[in-house]
């Protein structure tokens, strides 16, 4: 039996993720905010396949705050030896920036900080896996330059599309410090081809609500229908660095400093957390 941990698997692709590998006979650790959630999801997933919620874990925890991250990270080290699988998909899209209570910029909290923490803390169980995965669902292909090391949680000049683009390139770089610690490791920043009709968690304006609404409706996928790239990447994983829209692969966005670009990250990352 493996062990998947999703976070962010309460709802849209995390959800529909638990419920195949739960359905599956797989060990599952869902991470989300909701237990209400939490106890629909296996109550769905206990009417098509009765023994799967027993292999079910939830851990209740904001991965907005650095300190809940550190709490569900050491939880996963005591409780578990081996990852097989790491799913990173929380997501709750701010189009403003809004400080945490812990005073971090919130989305570079909840898409970088928090992601950070799970990829280089969970690296030993991660290798005690023959074939582990991390399926990242930041979208690849931002540019080289996207990071404002200067700035990293954007006191000055905050914007979605700035914010946004930043955090998917630091996912990137997150791949090199991965796979440099661990050759054996997949790591995938994944994306989606088009919009998946999932609960599109966040504090939007009304025009991305209605565009995401509309788009949704019109052209949006299953969240079961998008995940199917995600389940053969987990289910064939291959060791090192890779992207992905959808089930194509698509070419890694290359820097002229990608390496030192990522060291300076970490080193500017563990400064503050
Ligand atoms: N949907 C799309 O079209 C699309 C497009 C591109 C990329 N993606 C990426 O794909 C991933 C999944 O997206 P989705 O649209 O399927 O997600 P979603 O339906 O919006 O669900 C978000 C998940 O994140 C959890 N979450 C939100 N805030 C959290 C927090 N502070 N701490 C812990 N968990 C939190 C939610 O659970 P609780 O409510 O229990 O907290 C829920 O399980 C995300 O990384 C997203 O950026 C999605």
């Amino acid at each position: 039996m493996r062990t998947i941990v999703v976070t962010g698997g309460t709802d849209g692709m995390g959800a529909a993720l638990a419920r195949h590998y739960l359905a599956a006979g797989e060990r599952v650790v869902v991470i989300g905010r909701s237990r209400a959630k939490f106890d629909a999801l296996l109550a769905d997933t206990a009417s098509q396949s009765p023994s799967a919620p027993s292999s079910a874990e939830f851990i209740a925890a904001d991965l907005s705050l650095v300190e809940e991250s550190r709490r569900v990270v050491d939880q996963l080290k005591e409780h578990h030896e081996r990852i097989d699988a790491l799913v990173l998909a929380a997501s709750f899209i701010r189009q403003r920036r809004h400080p945490t209570p812990e005073g971090h910029e919130a989305s570079w909290s909840l898409f970088f900080l928090s992601k950070y923490l799970f990829v280089t803390q969970l690296a030993d169980l991660l290798r005690a896996s023959d074939r582990p995965v991390i399926v990242n669902t930041a979208v690849p292909g931002a540019r080289a330059g996207a990071i404002d090391f200067d700035d990293l949680e954007m006191v000055d000049g905050f914007t979605f599309k700035r914010s946004n683009a930043q955090q998917r390139r630091a996912n990137e770089l997150l791949g090199i410090l991965a796979t440099d610690q661990n050759p054996d490791l997949g790591y995938v920043t994944w994306g989606p081809t088009r919009l998946v009709r999932s609960s599109f968690a966040g504090e939007v304006g009304t025009g991305m609500k209605v565009a995401a609404a509309v788009l949704g409706s019109l052209a949006g996928q299953r969240p079961d229908d998008a995940i199917q790239p995600i389940i053969s990447i987990i289910d064939t994983p291959k060791p090192g660095r890779a992207a992905y829209r959808g089930t194509r692969t698509r070419p890694l966005t290359v820097g002229a400093h990608d390496e030192d670009d990522a060291a300076r990250l970490a080193s500017a990352v563990e400064e503050v957390l």
